[in-house]
């Protein structure tokens, strides 16, 4: 029998494998780095044929760690970084061009011109999503547009579209020789052009976004068998969940009544609550997103707080500032001092997502004195991250009618003491994160899992479930509304940078 379910997550920053067991407890892990291209300012790339080759490289580390073979695994989940858009050829498995990353924002002008012409929020009752950069839809678009040849490869058949899940999932069930050409719900709701409610491609989206229906992958559900694993790295091996990676977390969250909440501290910062089967349209600056569909089980939605940059800016302090020299060293730095001297950092380096949706925001650092120092700024840094999900969750509580009552968190700024003590005070409950920190690779695992009976039902998930660490607010109300005040005004200084 079958030891381990093995989930491949593809990150904005890197390629993971873990392998998990039937208590959702980590047996192996591999993790490998790709390059982030900027080759203009706004422009953000992945290199495609790099991510597929870092992928099989960490699944064969994986296995050797463990001295598995393709036998001990029961099935594969793919989680990965959502909206980041990849063509290429069917025939040759070549990249048309490098994958557009969902933080890019050379669509800007496409975006403004929607936002004068119909309005950001024109296709929100289709998609649930405002027009943004940020979506697959345009960045497609933009390669129809400007790559040669493609239009024309689209149109016949040659050129395919894909999220990361399609692209990996081809390769791995044979690439040229026959992959399959899928994704799955929670990937396509991110597309803007699927439609929330058939769950199909939307005909009136591809038309507005001049997009060949010929290219995009068929919509499956999250957890179902896709196919198997041709390559040598783990053949046979039945593919048998996909999930965006904030879908993921949400799964491996064990979020599954609705109300339940979790907010991923990643690159960006992704705050995710369970709406059960009721679609919900934001009235708050919040995304209508699909939380995940389990075989032939009604599809289940969720409402999204997305935040571009939050552990980001640590590493933007780090490489461009050269403030500190490893990102765990913000924490120390931050100690140096009791609080952040009146400055505050808005990391608008995309623009502001939610609630904000300003394509035309900047970065900037406000409220500087001659008093503030880098301890300080290394405070504000950290605050931002707070903040930005306060705004989310004040946001969250006005749609949905649900005062959070505690916020499970995971991902990596979660080892930052300082900021989840800052977090809990801020959101006035308590934080808390699970035993199993790794929780997007886990929901991955356990989408596969439960589509091929390693798992039995999502009550055998809960059980796996256990909190770690929780972090209770200290009654510091009145600072906390100083502090939000503050971040407030620096908010609306952000603006304005792009007319
Ligand atoms: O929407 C973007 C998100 O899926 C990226 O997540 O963890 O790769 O930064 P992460």
């Amino acid at each position: 029998m079958a030891k381990y379910v093995a989930a491949i997550d593809q990150g904005t920053t890197s390629t993971r494998c873990i392998f998990f067991d039937r208590t959702g407890t980590i047996v192996s892990v591999a993790q490998k780095e790709h390059a982030q291209i900027y080759p203009k300012p706004g422009w953000v790339e992945h290199n495609p044929d790099e991510i597929w080759k870092n992928t099989l490289e960490v699944v064969a580390l994986a296995r050797i760690k463990v001295s598995a073979t393709a036998r001990d695994i029961a099935a594969i989940g793919i989680t990965n970084q959502r909206e980041t858009t990849v063509v290429w050829n069917r025939r040759t498995g070549r990249p048309y061009y490098n994958a557009l990353v969902w933080q890019d924002t050379r669509t800007s002008e496409q975006v403004a011109q929607y936002e004068q012409q119909g309005g950001l929020d024109q296709f929100r009752e289709r998609t649930g999503l405002p027009v943004s950069t940020y979506f697959s839809g345009l960045k497609l678009q933009w390669l129809l547009e400007n790559v040669e040849g493609l239009r024309e490869d689209a149109e016949n058949g040659t050129a395919l579209f894909g999220t990361i899940d399609t692209f990996l999932i081809w390769h791995l069930t044979g690439g040229t020789q026959g992959g399959i050409h899928v994704t799955d719900v929670t990937n396509a709701s991110r597309t803007q052009l699927m439609n929330l409610r058939t769950l199909a491609w939307d005909d009136a989206m591809l038309e507005a976004y001049r997009i060949p229906k010929t290219m995009l992958p068929t919509i499956r559900s999250s957890s179902e068998v896709y196919g198997t694993v041709a390559s040598e790295v783990l053949p046979g091996v039945p593919i048998a969940g996909a999930l965006g990676d904030q879908h993921a977390a949400l799964v491996g969250q064990a979020c599954f009544d609705p109300g339940m909440a979790k907010n991923t501290y990643g690159t960006g910062c992704f705050l995710v609550m369970n709406t059960g089967d009721e679609l919900k349209m934001s009235e708050n600056g919040l995304l209508t997103t699909i939380a995940y569909q389990f075989g032939q089980e009604p599809v289940q939605y969720a409402l999204e707080g997305s935040i571009a940059i939050a552990g980001a800016l640590v590493q933007w302090v780090r490489d461009n500032l050269g403030l500190i020299q490893r990102s765990e060293d913000i924490e120390s730095l931050a100690r140096t001092v009791e609080d952040n001297g009146g400055a505050y950092v808005v990391p608008a380096f995309s623009g502001l997502y939610a609630p904000y949706w300003r394509n035309d925001a900047r970065g900037v650092i406000a409220g500087l004195t001659r008093y503030v120092n880098k301890g300080h700024i290394a405070r504000a840094v950290l605050e931002a991250t707070a903040y930005q999900t306060v705004d989310v969750v004040n946001a969250m509580a006005q749609d949905s009618g649900i005062d959070l009552v505690a916020l499970r968190v995971d991902g990596g700024m979660v080892a930052n003491e300082l900021l989840m003590q800052f977090q809990a005070d801020m959101l006035g409950v308590p934080v808390v994160a699970p035993a199993v920190a790794e929780t997007t690779a886990l929901g991955a695992a356990y989408a596969a899992g439960l589509a091929v009976g390693y798992w039995a039902d999502k009550e055998d998930l809960r059980k796996n479930w256990a909190v770690a660490r929780s972090w209770e607010p200290d009654q510091a109300a009145l600072r906390r509304d100083e502090f939000y005040a503050g971040w407030q005004k620096a908010v609306t200084k952000s603006y304005g940078w792009m007319e």
